[in-house]
């Protein structure tokens, strides 16, 4: 059986072809970075429009990367929600014909539960319950899974997401987008102690985040210091602020490893793919012996795989994709 797995829910064009066996036969995201880099941000109105542009010839491309043919696909999956609703419709409606067509089932399945599941790409057997950090541009959230499909929520972002919080101050710096990446490069090597920024107190006993006071101390340094792109001193600055944000990921982290002793510890989402935040990580699960699991890069930030990948799982657990055309997008997490 051959699974497509369509992603269009923010500013990537992604489709991915797996295997039953969860074989990745191909894997092919079309980044809009330069497209929105002028802007710092994503433009949504551009977003969707470009999905349009791409949308063909990149199931052309996962199709042919994959050896096969448009009548060896078996089941379509594509990203309901949440995400960008001009850009989510891009996809679903352009899924939605695919089945309609080809007569095949379409399994349409959440954004952030496919982040979760593309832990599940490469190790079968993750050993449960497991604690899931999810770090992206959009989302800051962290989950008690007790089996696969079966995932609590067990604290969210009050206000920015880690990657945002990172993008956003990259942005105010003119570094450019996405802000993650470029920080991670500009600030190796710096000094992660020069700037001061203080741990978020929550009163109560929740598992939350909050990155905007982070913000609000990173402008305040920006000021004080006269701190621009060109500063002898901003590698320290972003080493600092890059630090501070890992360590208050990693230190929620750690207190709910200590409240719901998990087995395993997985991260994902595209914040992922830092480097300070992987080994910070990895020494959590080392001190706690537990068991950790990071996806590769490649299904980390958007992709299509884990797509496929969380559809054929709901499929081998009975979902049997019913077409819909009913079937429509959400912006927000119903979760
Ligand atoms: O998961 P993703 O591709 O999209 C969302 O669902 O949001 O995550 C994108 C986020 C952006 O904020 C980007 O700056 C961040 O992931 N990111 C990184 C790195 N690569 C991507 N942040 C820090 N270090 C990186 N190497
Ligand atoms: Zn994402």
């Amino acid at each position: 059986m051959n699974i497509l797995g369509i992603e269009t829910s923010c500013d990537e064009t992604a489709a991915s072809v797996i295997t039953d066996r969860k074989r990745v036969l191909s894997n092919i995201v079309l980044s809009q970075d330069e497209i929105h880099s002028p802007y710092g941000g994503i433009v949504p109105e551009l977003a969707s429009r470009n999905h349009v542009i791409s949308i063909n010839f990149i199931l052309e491309e996962s199709l042919e990367r994959a050896g096969i043919k448009i009548k060896d696909i078996d089941l379509i999956s594509v990203t309901q929600g949440p995400g960008l609703i001009g850009s989510l419709l891009v996809g679903l409606s352009f899924a939605k014909g695919l089945a309609y067509t080809l007569e095949k089932p379409l399994i349409p399945v959440d954004h952030l539960e496919a982040h979760i599941h593309s832990a599940f790409i490469e190790n079968e057997d993750i050993p449960f319950p497991a604690l899931v950090l999810l770090v992206s541009g959009g989302h800051t959230s962290l989950y008690l899974m007790r089996k696969k499909l079966d995932c609590k929520v067990l604290g969210k972002t009050r206000d920015d997401a880690a990657g945002e919080a990172l993008d956003k101050i990259a942005k105010f710096l003119d570094i450019g987008y996405p802000g993650g990446p470029l920080i991670e490069k500009l600030s190796l090597g710096g000094n992660t102690q020069e700037f001061d920024f203080a741990l978020p107190k929550m009163t109560d006993q929740s598992l939350d985040f909050s990155f905007s006071g982070f913000k609000t101390a990173a402008l305040r340094h920006i000021k004080k210091n006269n701190l621009n792109k060109k500063s002898s001193r901003l590698k320290d600055f972003l080493a600092s602020f890059e630090h501070s944000v890992v360590r208050a990921l990693i230190s929620r982290l750690k207190k709910a490893a200590s409240k719901h002793f998990p087995e395993s510890l997985i991260l994902c989402g595209g914040v992922a793919r830092n480097k300070r935040l992987r080994e910070y990580f990895t020494e959590l699960a080392e001190e706690k012996g537990l068991h950790s699991f990071i996806p590769s890069h490649e299904f980390c930030t958007d992709n299509a795989a884990m797509v496929a990948a969380l559809a054929l799982e709901k499929y081998n657990k009975g979902d049997k994709g019913e077409l819909s055309l009913d079937l429509n997008a959400y912006a927000r997490s119903p979760h």
